[in-house]
């Protein structure tokens, strides 16, 4: 089958699937403060439909699955769902808070999941409770360190934001000297009710200078599809790098597309426009002609609009909170 390449030659090999909507954090980069209601479960992917029309994405040149949410831990079959997945010929990666990682360290084992990636915003319990708003920042260290003793690959994710953590980039960037992870910061985002304003924004050269006033380090050369500018300590087991979405945009390598929990197809994190895969499934329609008209239809860049946004402008943005798109 074709590949899946749009108007700009990009190819599409990499499919994020948001498990569910719902989570055991309230992150406040992440979700509205009001009360949040979840999809019911019966309008959300079940486990053989994420494997069904997995396996179209995958006749399709498919090659990276990451599962995401929400939190994708906190659904009760995700074991099912993930050793489905680990049937097809793709690497499966997984997008987690880390609070349950423990339950599920022989199913990740089992099913190859080496790499992955935790969010993890300070190393101070007071700001991770500030951020989260929840008190599990013993639980998530203690899990993070199990699994790298025990071989996983680690990368930490980092959003950070100005007057919260910003003053933690240091502290973390100290971490890659000790463990052989991959930290990487991440700019604050504009989503649906979260607040964003470009003052809280710390933008990678911002965070670059506080790190240069107390290390010696060197520039990584980045992969074509990576999202992320990497750097090294001299004589680091670890990478410390940078997600720059808001001041230095990476849309020209984009090789994404997204399924949100509720089983809509996005061509971009910042798209507006949906794709209802899953109603075409359940009414027994081929889904391949919705899948190539959502990659037609993406545009060279939206992410890569947002440095010349203030503030959160639902107009422009027209787009979900993160926690209903999935990262
Ligand atoms: P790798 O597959 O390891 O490269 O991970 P990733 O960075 O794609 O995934 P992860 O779920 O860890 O996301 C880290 C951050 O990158 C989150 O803030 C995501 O929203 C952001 N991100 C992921 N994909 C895209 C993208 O296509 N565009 C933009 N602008 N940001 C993205
Ligand atoms: N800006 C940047 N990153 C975000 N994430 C969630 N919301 C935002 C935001 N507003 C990150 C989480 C998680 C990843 C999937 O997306 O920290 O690691
Ligand atoms: Fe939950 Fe992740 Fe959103 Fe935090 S960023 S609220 S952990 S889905």
């Amino acid at each position: 089958m074709n590949n899946l390449t749009d108007t700009f030659g990009r190819k599409h090999s990499y499919l994020r699937i948001s498990l569910t909507d719902n989570c055991n954090f309230r992150c406040i980069y992440c979700m509205p403060e009001e009360n949040i209601h979840c999809l019911p479960s019966k309008e959300q992917l079940q486990a053989d439909e994420i494997f069904e029309i997995s396996k179209i994405f995958v006749d399709y040149g498919v090659n990276k699955i990451r599962l995401t949410g929400g939190e994708p831990l906190v659904r009760h079959d995700f074991a099912t769902i993930v050793e489905k997945i680990s049937q097809l010929p793709v690497q499966i990666a997984l997008t987690t808070n880390g609070v349950l990682l423990d339950k599920y360290e022989s199913v990740l084992k089992d099913t190859n999941v080496l790499t992955i990636n935790v969010s993890l915003d300070s190393l101070n319990p007071e700001i991770f409770f500030k951020l989260t708003k929840r008190d599990a920042f013993h639980k998530v260290w203690r899990n993070l360190l199990t699994f790298i003793e025990n071989g996983f690959h680690i990368k930490l994710n980092v959003v950070v934001m100005k007057g919260i953590n910003e003053i933690e980039v240091n502290d973390f960037v100290n971490l890659t000297m000790k463990y052989p992870i991959e930290v990487r910061f991440i700019e604050f985002m504009p989503f649906d009710g979260n607040h964003w304003n470009k003052k809280n924004v710390v933008s990678m050269s911002e965070m670059l200078s506080s790190i240069a006033e107390k290390h010696r380090f060197n520039k990584i050369q980045d992969q074509v599809f990576d999202t992320t500018k990497k750097y090294k300590l001299e004589g680091a087991k670890g990478t410390f790098a940078f997600i720059t979405t808001v001041s230095q945009p990476f849309c020209e390598g984009c090789n994404r597309m997204r399924l949100t929990s509720d089983g809509k197809m996005k061509n971009c994190l910042f798209g507006k426009e949906e794709f209802d895969l899953l109603g075409a499934y359940r009414n027994k329609q081929d889904i391949k002609p919705l899948i190539e008209k959502c990659i037609y239809k993406k545009h060279e860049k939206v992410g890569g609009q947002l440095n010349q946004l203030k503030e959160f402008d639902p107009d422009q943005l027209n787009n979900r909170s993160m926690i209903k798109i999935g990262g």
